[in-house]
């Protein structure tokens, strides 16, 4: 039988590859040393993809993957549709945030947010029953304030660095991030055995 298992590159992948070794699970070759994106594992049938992170719940909800490792900044994006989320990793922890320049009270009225969490903007501020119009960005959302294309950024925030090297401030936590396990509902029937035993091994590795 065949699992496949979807993971986040960049900083997620780091933090993850160590617990799958825990788990039992490693690539047969080194991922940092190589261009391809999908691997053997140690494990007959069991192989690693690696994705953009917002690629990972796609692949898991259709079921081109059976198992993935995303952020929940991510998840809150994409959505719960076809997913479990069993097992929260722990890793890659950060907040989401709204920013703006500091020391500049946030306007009354219509405002401006730049972001590339579209839905998760959209549902924050019409909770709050405030007018906003999104501005979709895929990188460098600090730069929006400054530039005058934004009044404010969703955008996650970790040691604050990057918020404060472009004069910027958090205004207001929106949700705790961390990476999380999702399994594919169908698969997590069909091929329950299999999967259930990576997610307890998992869950033991992560402690
Ligand atoms: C994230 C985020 C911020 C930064 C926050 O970007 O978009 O720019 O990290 O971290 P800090 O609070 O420690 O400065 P990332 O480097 O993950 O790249 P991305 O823009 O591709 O998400």
């Amino acid at each position: 039988m065949q699992i496949t298992i979807a993971l986040t590159k960049g900083r997620i992948l780091k933090e993850t590859l160590p617990l799958l070794g825990l788990a039992g699970i490693e690539p047969v070759e080194d991922i940092s040393q190589s261009r391809k994106l999908l691997f053997d594992t140690n494990r007959e049938g069991v192989r690693l993809l690696i994705l953009r992170g917002s690629d990972v719940p796609t692949y898991v909800q259709f079921g081109a993957a059976d198992i993935g490792v995303a952020g929940k900044d991510t998840l809150l994006e994409h959505g719960a549709e076809g997913l479990y989320e069993p097992l929260d990793l722990g890793i890659a922890r950060c907040q989401l945030m709204t920013a703006g320049i500091v020391g500049v009270l946030p306007r009354s009225g219509r405002i401006r947010v730049a972001t590339k969490y579209v839905n998760i903007a959209r549902r924050f501020y019409a909770e709050r029953g405030r007018q906003v119009d999104i501005i979709k960005l895929y990188g460098a959302m600090e730069l929006a304030p400054i530039m005058t294309l934004a009044d404010e950024i969703v955008d996650i925030v970790d040691t604050g660095n990057t918020l404060k090297a472009n004069g910027l401030e958090a205004r207001e936590a929106i949700a705790d991030v961390s990476s999380r396990l999702i399994v594919n509902k169908a698969a997590m029937k069909m091929k329950h055995q299999a999967i259930q035993q990576i997610v307890d091994s998992l869950r033991q590795a992560v402690g």
